[in-house]
């Protein structure tokens, strides 16, 4: 993956807009159905795209939806890659680098998750506060192309920090409930057990999951402004005495898909890009 790979993708969506996307969105687990709110929706499936991988997990669609969204131009990514699935760290965040190249200055992203803070419930949103690596790799290993930016990139506000503070104030306003913290990126596509999720515990994570940490890292990199929210879809292995499954995690976020839309419209609102 390399520039002229970026700017071929970037051309090619390019030449089926006619307006200019202005914020990203990658949409994750269950939470896909704000792109089908897109007014005027232009669909690009993945497979059409040069050079982006295919999607295959269930409850992720696998195409762009560009179009307006509470006045604002996006671009939204229904279902993203994950390393878990077998995709390089270059090809899990090719379509950030796309983004970018198609001149999105900021970006959102979600997820589910799994709380490891005790005092999270699921169905919870969390403002993702800053992240862990642990997933023992970086998409940014290699040589670095000073045009996409810097070889030793600042991590310290990886969320930007006003970002944090309006959504906070979107869900005060909307009477919604979120809590703020920190996501763990761990590869899967195994949940945790036990005894590593209270590690992640004392190691500072409020919540873990098998994506957004690679996507982050390329924004960073991209000097993208990031936000992120969570939906805790269960609790961490060993927090509940219950076993994790992937039908937990669709049923929850079914469950509060009604806050999470309008929580991510009101902030999609009140965001300066
Ligand atoms: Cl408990 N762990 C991980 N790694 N990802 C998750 C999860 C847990 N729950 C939803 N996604």
């Amino acid at each position: 993956m390399n520039y002229s790979n970026i700017k071929e993708a970037s051309e090619f969506i390019q030449s089926k807009l006619t307006t200019q996307p202005e914020l990203g969105l990658v949409l994750g687990s269950g939470l896909g159905v704000l792109a089908d709110e897109i007014e005027n929706p232009t669909i690009i499936s993945y497979n059409e795209i040069p050079y982006f991988p295919e999607s295959t997990v269930s409850g992720h669609k696998g195409q762009l939806v560009v179009g307006e969204l509470e006045g604002k131009q996006v671009l939204v990514m229904q279902g993203r890659f994950h390393f878990y699935e077998g995709y390089t760290m270059q090809q899990v965040t090719f379509p950030i680098r796309v983004m970018k190249e198609l001149g999105i200055q900021s970006l959102i992203v979600t997820n589910a998750a799994g709380g490891i803070n005790e005092s999270f419930e699921p169905g919870d949103l969390m403002v993702i506060t800053d992240q862990i690596n642990n997933m023992g790799t970086s998409p940014l290993i290699g040589p670095n192309d000073e045009q996409l930016g810097a070889r030793f990139p600042d991590m310290s506000s990886a969320y930007d920090k006003e970002y944090v503070q309006l959504a906070l104030q979107a869900a005060e306003q909307l009477n919604i409930k979120v809590q703020t913290g920190v996501y763990v990126g761990n590869t899967g596509p195994a949940y945790e057990t036990p005894a590593e999720v209270r590690m992640l515990r004392t190691w500072g994570g409020d919540a873990v999951g098998m994506s957004t940490v690679p996507e982050v890292t390329v924004a960073n990199h991209s000097s993208m402004r990031v936000l992120g929210i969570s939906c805790i879809s269960n609790m961490a292995a060993g927090i509940l005495d219950q076993p994790l499954t992937h039908d937990e995690v669709i049923e929850t976020t079914n469950k509060v898909k009604q806050d999470f839309l309008q929580f991510v419209r009101k902030i999609i609102q009140t965001l300066p890009l």
